[in-house]
């Protein structure tokens, strides 16, 4: 996709972190965009931030877990837009925990706004893009989590590993039209993506206290997140890979070495399987 201006462009999460450094950048390249989040405050502060700057945006409050919620937010969107050209399905939240003791509501919760919140903005917005055939392009936001499985955020890396193979799923399906998908797989990045229990939504419960054995992890956690990349950053790179229509959009090329031993163990894996069948058939 190569024009953005004067066109409609919906952002989840859009209120803080890597949304909004994505929505200053599709409001800077001309696209009139709707900010939906769940947090009041700060959807009214980034509103005004980028009106400031000369964007033209509007924001809808909106929890990604809630279907209908996403619904009447789309609804909104194409009231006050026309047509919408680009859906960055972005809202995420993390938990922490192992897998014996991470309690059943907190995947409930991040599975609900990972996984089935960026299902729901692919189910609202889809329908109308291929009606609309302008083309456009869907950005979901995976991680690293999502190409590799570190301990201790099972909910998080299977809500991620899901976020990349149905974008490459919807790339697949989408193969020549006009419509482009990218799936987003940062590392660390400078946003507030470890306090997201001030935007868990009640139905999944209280948040829980982080166990003494898992304050240290997250001390270090909050020391990366705050040496990491910006979203200014992450958003440029967004904005170049929906121009050129990539597939897959990483922004630390550090993490390379670890992408390339999963592979590796993978792949050794099944030269096993092959080893196994030459002897059963020898
Ligand atoms: N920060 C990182 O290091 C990092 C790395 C890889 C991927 N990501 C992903 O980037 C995305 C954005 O996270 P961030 O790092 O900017 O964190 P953030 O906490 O700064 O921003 C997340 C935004 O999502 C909103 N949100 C949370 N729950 C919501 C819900 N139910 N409905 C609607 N909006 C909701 C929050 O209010 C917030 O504005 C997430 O999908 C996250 O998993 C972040």
């Amino acid at each position: 996709m190569q024009d953005f201006k004067g066109r409609g462009a919906f952002v989840t999460g859009g209120a803080s972190g890597i949304g909004l450094g994505i929505a200053r950048a599709l409001a800077d390249a001309g696209m009139k965009v709707m900010l939906a989040d769940i947090e009041p405050g700060a959807l009214d502060k980034a509103v005004r931030q980028l009106r400031e700057a000369g964007a033209e945006v509007q924001a809808v409050l909106c929890d990604v877990s809630d279907r209908a919620a996403v619904e009447r937010a789309a609804q909104q969107t194409l009231a006050a837009f026309g047509k919408v050209h680009v859906v960055c399905n972005n809202a995420g939240v993390g938990g922490g925990g192992t897998m014996d003791e991470i309690p059943l509501a907190d995947w409930d919760w991040v599975v609900g706004v990972d996984l089935m919140g960026v299902i729901y903005g692919i189910a609202a917005f889809l329908p109308h893009m291929k009606a609309h055939g302008e083309g456009g392009h869907i950005v979901n936001t995976g991680s690293m989590a999502g190409m590799l499985s570190p301990p201790g955020m099972g909910p998080y890396n299977a809500c991620k590993h899901a976020v990349v193979t149905l974008s490459e799923t919807l790339a697949a399906e989408l193969a020549g039209s006009r419509i482009g998908v990218s799936v987003l797989c940062p590392g660390w990045v400078n946003t507030r993506i470890n306090e997201s229990a001030r935007n868990r939504p009640p139905r999944f419960g209280p948040p829980r206290e982080i166990p003494i054995a898992g304050r240290e992890r997250a001390a270090q956690v909050a020391e990366l997140l705050r040496t990491g990349m910006t979203p200014r950053e992450v958003a440029a790179r967004v904005m170049a890979a929906i121009r050129d229509n990539d597939l897959h959009i990483f922004t630390h090329p550090e993490m390379r070495p670890a992408l390339e031993d999963r592979f590796r163990r993978i792949l050794a894996a099944y030269d096993k399987a092959a080893a196994f069948k030459d002897r059963s058939q020898g």
